[in-house]
């Protein structure tokens, strides 16, 4: 085989198994657009829409999630005054949800968001690197809300790829604290729980913490990362 055939057979041979196995096909940039056009309102305008919750159950690299949060972003300059937007654009990211088995996928998926989060603020001249809270804060609500999971099976996948530690992807709720601006409450819920709700079955809404004390605190959220709790 020569290094061309090489070339071609990593850049289309390995894919195509992929497109096989995981129906691993991208949805192009001008369709993600075109599709959130269609929730436009919702997304950027409507009262809450920076809380306005989105999952995306085959996040890919996180095309659909990046553009959901850029939207969220540039329609905070619309509607608050600078001096909110770092924490307004936390609560963005924390109503933002991924699933995605495949580790390379998962990891361009939370890279892909942080990127956009950085490249936000880094435009509007907001210091948002590894040494501020800010920063830290968006890193732990990526890493939290975006999780490396089977969608069907409703498990978390661990490094090796396996299921094996029948893990139940777990969410969570990031609450914001009636007549405290910025404060945050973390609930945490599983993905069944989620479908059971869906399915109309709300008896059965299961949320992880019933019966039990919520752990965590409630906190600022860009002091989220610190994990405040009983
Ligand atoms: C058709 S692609 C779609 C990606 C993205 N949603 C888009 O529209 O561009 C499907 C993605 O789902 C992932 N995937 C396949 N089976 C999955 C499962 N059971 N749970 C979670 N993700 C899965 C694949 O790895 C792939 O990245």
């Amino acid at each position: 085989m020569t290094l061309t055939e090489e070339i071609i057979e990593v850049l289309v041979v390995k894919p195509r198994n992929r497109v096989k196995a995981y129906g691993e096909v991208f949805t192009p940039r001008h369709m993600v657009d075109r599709m959130l056009d269609l929730v436009r309102a919702e997304l950027e305008a409507a009262p809450n829409f920076v809380d306005k919750t989105f999952l995306e159950p085959a996040a890919g690299d996180g095309n659909f999630l990046v553009a959901i949060l850029h939207r969220k972003l540039r329609a905070l300059t619309v509607h608050y005054p600078p001096e909110a937007w770092p924490t307004e654009s936390l609560f963005a990211l924390a109503s933002i949800y991924g699933v995605e088995l495949l580790e390379d996928n998962h990891a361009d998926a939370r890279n892909a968001m942080l990127e956009e989060f950085e490249s936000f603020h880094a435009g509007h001249e907001i210091p948002c690197d590894l040494s501020t809270d800010l920063m830290r804060a968006a890193t732990f609500l990526v890493e939290t809300n975006i999780v490396r999971g089977n969608m069907l099976s409703g498990f978390l996948v661990d490094e090796d790829g396996s299921e094996a530690g029948q893990a139940l992807i777990t969410f969570s709720w990031w609450n914001r604290v009636d007549g405290k601006p910025g404060m945050v409450q973390r609930e945490t819920f599983t993905l069944e729980s989620l479908r059971k709700q869906a399915q109309g079955r709300e008896d059965l809404f299961d949320l992880f913490n019933v019966g039990q004390e919520n752990p965590y605190l409630s906190c600022p959220i860009d002091q989220v990362h610190k994990e405040t709790t009983r």
